[in-house]
């Protein structure tokens, strides 16, 4: 497919709200989420714009500072940048205090140890944002935003965010499983001790209550702890139907016209082929215009052209857009939403 115009980037994306914007280090996500995100706004069309990248560049592109909760950068446009650091926290001290609700006191300290640890554990980051990322997409989705865009962290830790909800559902489900079976064979065991009793004793009811007065207690406190469980199990049921759902939800790789990112950009459309999240649509960016006196960057130019025909080659099956180099960094709402009209 050939290159298209930027500005027809927007007609594409009209009708899916959610769009997550991925591709390798430093080749312009920010800086694309951030000039879809102002354009929608300077239409006066309700956009939030979330930053899952640890580096603070949305707040940077932006000219504010940004944090886990939502700033109103303009009437139109709310921005947020999950910190990383925040999230773990948060996401522990729930874990900690659904723990505390059905463990025994005596062993707190030591699941704070071990949780203290999980904290820098690999993958428990990625979880707590996975997470959080999740609620923002599912809560957004409700709250009445026309458009939610994710400016997403660099491709190897996205892919890994994009599937994690269906192996963490799996994993949840099995966990789930394992305790109901647990919980029945409680149950049996109960049932038959009390049946036990009966038989021997005349107010048995009455001594198995007093001989084990946290039964109902315990039971109570399991159940929450299954309800947690479920409930995340829910959400990303909730959110991997909307990533999944072509109509809602839109993948927008952005390159540049170098060989590195064309062999990543392949390798993450294979991924995202293979997890049933093919892109809607490729960014090539940085693109230095043909017409160039100095000698230098007139080579430059030509080499991207040569690699221009090997990208439409590969990527003849999606929407290509180019955004050509600016003279300096693109920030502030207005720069950035120019950039696509
Ligand atoms: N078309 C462009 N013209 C000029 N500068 C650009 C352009 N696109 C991006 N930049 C600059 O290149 C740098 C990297 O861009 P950006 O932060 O958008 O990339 P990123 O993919 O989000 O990076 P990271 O992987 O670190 O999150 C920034 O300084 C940005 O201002
Ligand atoms: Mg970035």
């Amino acid at each position: 497919m050939a290159l298209h115009p930027l500005h027809t980037l927007v007609e594409q994306l009209k009708a899916q709200p959610i769009i997550f914007i991925g591709g390798k280090g430093g080749v312009g996500k920010t800086t694309t989420a951030a000039a879809l995100a102002s354009y929608y706004a300077s239409q006066q069309q309700k956009t939030l714009i979330v930053s899952t990248d640890p580096a603070h560049s949305l707040g940077d592109v932006l000219n504010t500072q940004l944090n886990n909760a939502k700033t109103a950068i303009s009437p139109y446009l709310d921005a947020i940048e999950l910190n990383p650091d925040v999230i773990v926290d948060e996401h522990f001290a729930q874990v900690e205090r659904t723990i505390k609700s059905y463990a025994n006191p005596d062993m707190m300290p030591k699941i704070r140890e071990h949780l203290r640890l999980s904290k820098s554990a690999p993958g428990a980051q990625e979880a707590a944002m996975l997470e959080s990322m999740c609620q923002h997409l599912v809560e957004a989705a409700d709250a009445g935003y026309e458009h939610i865009i994710f400016d997403t962290a660099p491709t190897g830790h996205t892919l890994r965010l994009l599937v994690l909800p269906e192996m963490m559902g799996a994993w949840t489900d099995g966990l789930l499983a394992q305790q109901r079976r647990q919980a029945k064979l409680r149950s049996v065991a109960t049932h038959l001790d009390s049946h036990n009793q009966k038989s021997s004793q005349t107010d048995s009811a009455q001594k198995n209550d007093v001989a084990n007065p946290f039964a109902a207690k315990k039971s109570d406190r399991w159940e929450q702890a299954v309800s947690v469980l479920e409930k995340r199990k829910e959400l990303f049921r909730q959110a991997g139907l909307l990533l999944h759902d072509r109509t809602q939800t839109a993948i927008v790789l952005v390159m540049t016209a170098d060989v590195l990112p064309l062999a990543e950009t392949t390798r993450a459309i294979e991924q995202l082929e293979n997890s049933k999240l093919t892109p809607a649509a490729i960014v090539i960016n940085q693109l230095i215009t043909p017409t160039q006196s100095d000698e230098f960057w007139r080579r430059r130019a030509e080499r991207q052209q040569q690699l221009m025909q090997d990208i439409e080659e590969n990527f003849f099956k999606y929407p290509l857009y180019p955004i050509y180099l600016q003279q300096t960094d693109v920030r502030g709402t207005e720069a950035l939403s120019a950039l696509l009209e």
